[in-house]
């Protein structure tokens, strides 16, 4: 049975990486795709995401716009990690099509009213912020909900402690984190804890070109941006593909583990956007998170190459000597 899926993004390299992987799996049918604010301004998200449905093959999926501004923070975008295009500068051609009909939050609500349904998200939670407030009995009806965002140990990448996607957004953020202690369900929180460790790598791309030039070289090309940027940032020879790790995790959550506890999102003064997680329970909330903290990376390269490359893992013969 096909996990359906809703996934809400800001597109954005490893965002794109991440719906390549869903379409890829077939554990997933990816019911629709939501833009949120993020990486990129809402409308070049959207522009993004055809590109990407585009090079898969998949412009049956559809796609619709959302909130295009925080819910009080002043947007800051993260071009400067995306490139000015928020696909690494690749500047692929446009792709015409998809009248809006309507918009991200409703397609969410009915969506989500009609079928059972999953959501994974990887911007800003703003779009899921607003679909509590517009039909709050929708949101509830969400299968699983996956948020790749915040950090419990590892340090920020916004701020000393804060991760983009919660930093982008903090009042959202808290807002959805409150709404599963009140509905008392649990988000899963991809974290930076466990995405850090997973790192794109040389080696693996240059594999990637090996197994399959199309895909390898589309890769190649909407990462180089991403690869430069982090060796600028962190002497790091890689890019750190944050997002695909939280639909791995939907396909096989075997990769990571956590725990549940009580978290929620500061949304005021210099750590805005901190996840504080209360792992000792000081504060007696039922836990409303279940906190990701280690992730097997060599799992996760297997789940990833197997989907992208349509291979057994005997097929990946190389593939473990190429991962530290
Ligand atoms: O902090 C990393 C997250 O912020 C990723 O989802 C990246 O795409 C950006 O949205
Ligand atoms: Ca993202």
């Amino acid at each position: 049975m096909k996990n359906n899926i809703i996934i809400d993004c800001d597109p954005g390299i490893d965002d794109s990486l991440a719906i390549m992987l869903a379409l890829s799996s077939k554990e997933i049918n990816v019911v629709g795709i939501t833009i949120v604010c993020g990486n990129t301004p809402v409308q070049l998200g959207f522009e993004n995401a055809k590109k990407i449905l585009k090079q898969m093959n998949r412009l049956d999926v559809p796609i619709y716009i959302g909130e295009n501004e925080p819910l009080k923070k002043t947007y800051t975008d993260a071009l400067d990690t995306h490139g000015a295009d928020g696909l690494g500068e690749s500047f692929l051609p446009d792709v015409c099509g998809y009248e809006q009909t309507k918009t991200a939050i409703e397609f969410m609500a009915e969506t989500l009213k009609k079928i059972p349904c999953s959501v994974i998200a990887i911007g800003p939670l703003t779009n899921l912020a607003k679909l509590i407030a517009y039909d709050e009995g929708a949101f509830n009806q969400i299968e699983q909900l996956i948020s790749m965002g915040g950090n419990y140990r590892s340090h920020g990448n916004c701020s000393p402690v804060a991760e983009y996607n919660y930093w982008e957004d903090p009042e959202a953020a808290n807002i959805v984190y409150e709404h599963m202690t009140k509905i008392k369900k649990q988000i899963h929180m991809v974290g930076l804890d466990v995405t850090r460790k997973i790192v794109l790598t040389p080696n693996l791309l240059a594999y990637m070109n090996r197994l399959d030039a199309n895909v390898g070289s589309f890769i190649q090309k909407i990462t180089k941006f991403y690869f430069d940027f982090h060796w600028k940032q962190e002497h790091l020879i890689g890019c750190v593909i944050n997002d695909p790790l939280a639909i791995a995790y939907c396909i096989d959550p075997s990769i990571c583990a956590g725990f549940s506890a009580y978290t929620t999102v500061e949304t005021k003064g210099i750590t805005r956007g901190q996840t504080v997680v209360d792992a000792y329970r000081f504060y007696q909330q039922k836990p409303n998170a279940f906190v990701l903290t280690e992730v097997d990376h060599k799992k996760f390269f297997y789940l990833l190459f197997m989907k992208l490359f349509h291979k057994t893992k005997e097929e990946l013969d190389i593939l473990d000597t190429l991962m530290v």
